[in-house]
């Protein structure tokens, strides 16, 4: 069988040192294969963020290894590692983070990572494709400011996917949507994501957002129980 495409040896990562030092990863140790969708529940603070930043390469684990597609992220090169992140994951936050001066196509194309192949034709189609995946094809040209929460996340969302990343992560999505859209928001993540064959781990402390996972974790004071 094939590697699992994420795995986490013995993580740990502390904040701080001496006495205000904070264990927010404590030991954990993970496999997630090739098209799961997994959830990671637990209270504010138990670290839920802290483990997908590590798992994402955005932040260093003080010690352990975290391997995405057997590849270990922990001695890759502050040089190297925009690349990877650029072509392996996709990154969905809860404050949607799109750029305000920039349209709905705009912030999408932005984050296109260059090739020779990638031509300006290319570059659109791929552009368009990703947000009529996310069904905002007709508010390409409008502006954050001029879209809903939910607008704006499925924009992210699209953003998130338009280099077609194996593995999307996701830091609930859907914390500052109200949770009829939430859920819409949710379904779009999973379809596509199904359809795609990509992996995702959804972190959030909303329980009822599990339903979309194959498989859900609870986390507690940087643990996986
Ligand atoms: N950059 C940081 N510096 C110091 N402490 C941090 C930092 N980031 C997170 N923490 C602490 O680590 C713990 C886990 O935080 P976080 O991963 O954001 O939790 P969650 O996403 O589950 O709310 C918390 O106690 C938090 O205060
Ligand atoms: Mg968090």
């Amino acid at each position: 069988m094939a590697n699992p495409i994420i795995q986490l040896e013995d993580v740990n990562k502390e904040f701080g040192r001496g006495k205000k030092t904070v264990a927010a990863l404590r030991h954990i140790n993970l496999d997630i294969e090739q098209g799961e969708f997994v959830a990671v529940v637990g209270p504010s603070g138990c670290g839920k963020s802290t483990l997908l930043h590590v798992m994402a390469g955005l932040e260093q684990p003080t010690s352990g290894r975290v391997l995405l597609d057997a590849v270990d992220v922990t001695l890759i090169g502050e040089r190297d590692l925009p690349k990877l992140r650029g072509q392996k994951i996709g990154f969905v936050f809860q404050a949607f983070l799109l750029i305000e001066d920039l349209t709905a196509y705009e912030n999408v194309e932005a984050v296109l990572w260059p090739s020779e192949e990638l031509t300006k034709e290319k570059q659109e189609q791929m552009t368009l494709e990703v947000l009529r995946e996310v069904d905002m094809l007709e508010r390409r040209d409008h502006f954050p400011r001029q879209m809903s929460g939910g607008e704006q996340q499925r924009v992210a969302i699209a953003r998130a996917l338009v280099n077609r990343p194996p593995i999307l992560f996701c830091d609930e999505p859907t914390g500052n949507l109200d949770s009829k859209i939430g859920e819409t928001i949710m379904k779009y993540i999973s379809d596509l994501a199904r359809s795609k064959g990509m992996t995702v781990v959804l972190v959030t402390h909303n329980e009822s957002l599990t339903k979309f996972a194959q498989r859900v974790l609870s986390m507690k004071d940087g643990a996986i129980r």
